[in-house]
């Protein structure tokens, strides 16, 4: 049987977080028997179990972690071994009280949940390696092994800690950042406010201060973090490789905008063999799977394309929000395949058996408290018989339409203290650029700043407030070259150091979208304005307005009332042999949508117009053809032209080319060649 990406896959990967130690022996028969059933091949295991198998300093207990992966082989399933480094033992901590996190205000976390780690602490780092190694060298050769899980969502739930080893270890990375403390001095501006420094032993985290803290500092302590739970990463990473080579290393991220914003994603997407995802939704009102959506084509741009696999998600509700409503009927079955449809080559759950006792046994599993005859189950069985057919999808990948420029860093420092607007918020413009995209049927690539775009006819740049040179020549080239660029306000504003560029905003795009602004002019609360463009079509928008002056831009749209009054709103440049468009306010997605029709005439891009906005049409192709996934999230039935008939791969049979997807139901249909 041919062996498929990202390592030696029989048929996609399906399974879960498989957590034996939480039972008694006598169930983990059952647990076989029943993953046969649902035809689980994959589980994460021993992602706690430090204090398991190390119930001593140096004593170490493998015997039931022996048996667990010796059952797990027998029945066929894969493991992927986790090293439990999120979780160290409580006499750890005893001996090491300064392996403790300590916040921003000085107070140290205690032992008794998970992930409270200093990721400073030389201690830490030695214990982790040492269990790593142990790991390592027992389970190399162990033929249920697959995949290494180092660790656990690094950056959650502590982002940064404020100890004195944290401070000693930034001012070295101070160093090698900046080489002197006349460099720090300069890049953070610290003649503002008298910060200014003649040692670097002078300096500190940003902790608690009576004012704002210097902006500057408080970036670089963020990259500081994520560094520094990079190189332990990377320091597991290297032991697993030296002793167990060929068996590839992940570590499980949380891409999603709304559930991890500690951690930059495209430095750690290159550090991995293989990325993989957690994804759960944020039940907040908004449409859930379009977040899911972002959340999966995010997660494939970080692996620069690559296969992905989608670590977790829920069979149902979680538990940790303040209202956890269950997944209706299907729902679970469409979140799953929109993952797969975006590249992932899988799917995994939180978790295998519901807990009976901890923070998390309110929090569905694939084998829920209910037992096997529950919805939740009979669901989990015929998903995992669905999932065992898309096996042909495994060597294909998704395909993209547009662009969208997103970069932690800028996200980082624009949710700092002291900007025009409390209102404006990066995370949301990204989202709403994309619901507006999503809803044309557009699918995304997101790509770093400094990415080769020219792949793609339409780049939309969403609030990219921290642009360094490199960056602005790159989407100028881009324009020049024939794209077509839309840029979002507050783009273009600082250099990495959250220095303003010099001359008119902003700096680093004026003379890509052919214009200065001369004053931001944000709104009040709840404030709206209003638009008028082409054949008079009326737009809303609301949080910001700003003084536009073109210098070689053409008003498309302009301010017919609130405090810029009559000046240009959305404008368009002609540049080279492409087009840079730029919004000025804050659309919500439907009012960007005759925008973004606009940017994508010049692109020479369809829009799709036939299809409701809750339809989710995604291809994958490869060598063998291609697969169109036809997700219907919405409540009627809806008929779909594809680009020619083919074959559902979930039991439907021949497809014509315009088949009906019944409400909430999913087509995977290959396309005839
Ligand atoms: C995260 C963790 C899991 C579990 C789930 C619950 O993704 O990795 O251990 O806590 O959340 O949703
Ligand atoms: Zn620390």
């Amino acid at each position: 049987m041919p062996l498929h990406p990202p390592f030696g896959l029989r048929r996609p990967a399906y399974g879960g977080d498989y957590n034996p130690e939480q039972w008694p022996e006598s169930t983990w028969q059952e647990d076989v028997r029943l993953m046969r059933e649902a035809r689980v091949n994959l589980v994460s295991v021993g992602i706690f179990s430090w204090a398991q198998i190390e119930p001593e300093p140096g004593v170490y207990a493998f015997d039931r972690l022996d048996r667990v992966l010796g059952l797990l082989h027998d029945n066929g399933i894969a493991a992927d071994l986790a090293t439990p480094t999120v979780a160290p033992p409580a006499w750890f901590y005893r001996a090491h009280p300064d392996a403790l996190p300590v916040t921003r205000e000085g107070v140290r976390h205690a032992f008794g949940s998970r992930g409270a780690i200093c990721h400073s602490n030389s201690a830490y780092r030695r214990a982790a390696a040492r269990i790593t190694t142990e790991l390592a060298q027992r389970y190399a050769g162990h033929p249920a092994l697959a995949l290494w899980h180092v660790h656990n969502e690094y950056g959650a739930p502590v982002a940064a800690c404020y100890c004195d080893g944290c401070a000693a270890h930034f001012r070295h990375w101070l160093a090698a950042r900046h080489g002197s403390v006349e460099a720090v001095n300069d890049a953070w501006g610290t003649a503002f406010w008298g910060q200014h420094y003649t040692g670097l032993e002078q300096i500190d985290p940003p902790r608690l201060t009576p004012g704002v803290c210097n902006p500057a500092q408080q970036l670089d302590y963020r990259r500081f973090a994520d560094a520094t739970m990079r190189e332990n990463f990377c320091a597991e990473r290297d032991i697993l490789h030296r002793l167990a080579p060929g068996i590839p290393v992940t570590t499980n991220f949380m891409t999603a905008l709304s559930q991890c914003d500690t951690v930059d994603y495209w430095a750690w997407g290159r550090e991995v063999d293989i990325v993989t995802n957690d994804h759960y939704l944020i039940t907040d009102g908004r449409r859930t799977h379009v977040n899911l959506a972002m959340t999966a084509d995010l997660t494939r741009s970080v692996a620069h394309g690559a296969p992905w696999l989608l670590l977790e998600h829920s069979t149902s509700a979680v538990n940790w929000q303040p209202r956890n409503p269950a997944k209706r009927p299907g729902e679970m079955a469409r979140n799953s395949l929109a993952h797969i449809a975006r590249g992932s080559q899988g799917a995994l759950f939180f978790q295998w058996r519901q807990s009976r006792q901890g923070a998390e046994k309110f929090h569905s599993a694939m084998l829920p408290q209910a037992g096997t005859d529950s919805r939740v189950w009979r669901e989990v069985v015929r998903l995992g018989a669905d999932i065992a057919a898309l096996t042909p999808v495994l060597d294909t990948s998704t395909v993209a339409d547009v662009a969208v420029v997103w970069d932690w860093q800028s996200w980082w420092a624009q949710a700092l203290e002291g900007r025009p607007s409390v209102d404006h918020d990066a995370r949301e413009r990204a989202d709403s650029f994309y619901e507006a995209l999503y809803d044309r049927h557009l699918t995304v690539h997101f790509a770093p700043p400094e990415a080769d775009l020219s792949a793609y006819p339409l780049v939309v740049v969403p609030a990219l407030y921290l642009m360094n040179r490199a960056a602005a020549d790159n989407l100028r080239r881009y324009v020049e070259n024939g794209g077509t660029l839309v840029v979002s306000y507050f783009s273009g504003i600082v250099d990495e150091h959250d220095t303003v560029h010099e001359g008119p905003y902003p700096g680093a795009l004026r003379d890509v979208l052919g214009l200065t602004v001369e004053e931001f002019s944000p709104l009040p609360e709840g404030a709206r304005v209003r638009l008028s463009g082409p054949d008079g079509t009326e737009l809303s928008a609301d949080v910001w307005t700003e003084s536009v002056v073109p210098r070689g831009a053409e008003t498309v749209w302009h301010y017919t009332d609130g405090p810029v009054r009559g000046g240009p709103a959305v404008t368009r440049h002609r540049l080279g042999k492409g087009t840079a468009w730029y919004v000025s306010t804050r659309l919500a997605a439907p009012a960007l949508d005759p925008v973004l029709r606009a940017a994508c005439q010049d692109a020479g891009l369809d829009l799709r117009d036939d299809l409701p906005r809750d339809v989710e049409v995604v291809h994958r192709s490869g060598e063998d053809g291609t697969w169109v996934f036809v997700i219907n999230h919405g409540e009627e039935p809806v008929d779909v032209t594809l680009p020619g008939p083919g074959t559902d791969l979930l039991g439907n049979g021949r497809t014509g080319s315009r088949p009906t997807v019944p409400a909430g139901g999913v087509r995977i249909v290959r396309l005839d060649d």
